[in-house]
């Protein structure tokens, strides 16, 4: 691959050989010398349109640790508010040769179209309702991890499915890695096609998550709602939200999941999302800098390869 677009495009063997690199990754990050130099020399542009923790953090850091010069765009200060294109915008900063461009942005799409026009390879930190593929290369790697291998699990993925990109990269990557995946949530927070998606669809919690190996909750997308149904929090939390006692419909040892930043008592119960015993969000955390510097350096030995072939 020479961008990192969506999870639809990489094959199994692709996915297992960014995991298996992410892994050596994990233990280098764990160690006291943590830095390497996969990326020495290149230069790596953050663009984010939208706001982000984790993924702006962990790509910075990732890039730091492998050597690139690391350069964050303040989108915010940038000439995008003068009314610059997003095209305009990439353009500019590929004239000034970077080798690798990580981008979020609202709008679904808009990273592929993006890819298309620069030199250098893209990467997606999340557009639209689309595809977040890190975000499902670091919830993968915590689950194998986690359960020891990625196929044959019961996966249920819960909540406002409709507006997450998420839930997406994540169907794409536990499908193709032959794993069971259940949607769980209100009717209005599921689309419409989603039993076409080769998942099973649940509208109640016990049966969505009966004897399930992996709880992945999602956020509240409030500001994807456009206006149309938003749910009342303590309603939603009542029928949705995950607690001790919804959970013990899953498998004894089932883990929980968030992708984050998270809703305390509207998708999970805060004491339940801290619990080291069932939980495993902070692992998803770590396992972010790991695939990100996985994802770069892959993506880097590629356009050297390209180079030396002319
Ligand atoms: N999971 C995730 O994408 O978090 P941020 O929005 O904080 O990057």
């Amino acid at each position: 691959q020479t961008h990192l677009l969506g999870i639809e495009p990489l094959s199994p063997p692709e996915i297992t050989t960014l995991l298996d690199l992410a892994d050596e990754y994990v233990a280098m990050n764990r160690g006291p010398e943590k830095h390497g130099t996969a990326l020495a020399g290149l230069t790596q542009v953050n663009m984010f349109f939208e706001t982000s923790t984790r993924t702006q953090s962990s790509f910075e850091i990732a890039g730091l640790r492998l050597g690139a010069d690391v350069m964050n765009m303040q989108m915010q200060a940038s000439s995008i508010k003068k009314g610059e294109t997003l095209i305009d915008t990439a353009m500019t900063i590929n004239a000034m040769h970077p080798d690798l461009l990580v981008v979020r942005h609202p709008h679904s799409g808009a990273v592929n179209l993006l890819a298309e026009k620069v030199t250098c390879a893209v990467l997606n930190a999340g557009d639209g309702r689309h595809e977040h593929p890190t975000q499902a290369l670091l919830d993968a790697l915590t689950i194998r991890r986690a359960k020891g291998r990625l196929h044959r699990l019961t996966v249920a993925i819960c909540g406002d499915i409709a507006h997450s990109r998420v839930a997406r990269s994540n169907i794409w990557l536990l499908g193709k890695m032959e794993s069971r995946i259940r949607l769980v949530g209100p009717p209005t927070l599921i689309p419409a096609g989603a039993a076409d998606w080769g998942v099973e669809v649940h509208h109640d919690m016990a049966a969505g998550l009966a004897d399930a190996d992996v709880v992945m909750m999602l956020r509240l997308q409030r500001e994807r709602m456009d206006g149309g149904f938003i749910p009342s929090e303590r309603e939603y939390y009542h029928r949705y939200g995950l607690d001790r006692e919804k959970l013990v419909h899953a498998k004894d040892d089932a883990i929980v999941m968030h992708p984050g930043p998270m809703n305390r008592g509207v998708e999970i119960d805060g004491t339940l999302a801290d619990d080291i015993n069932r939980s495993v969000i902070r692992e998803q955390v770590e396992m972010g800098v790991a695939v990100r510097m996985a994802a770069m350096d892959l993506l880097a030995r590629t356009r050297r390869e390209r180079a030396q072939a002319g």
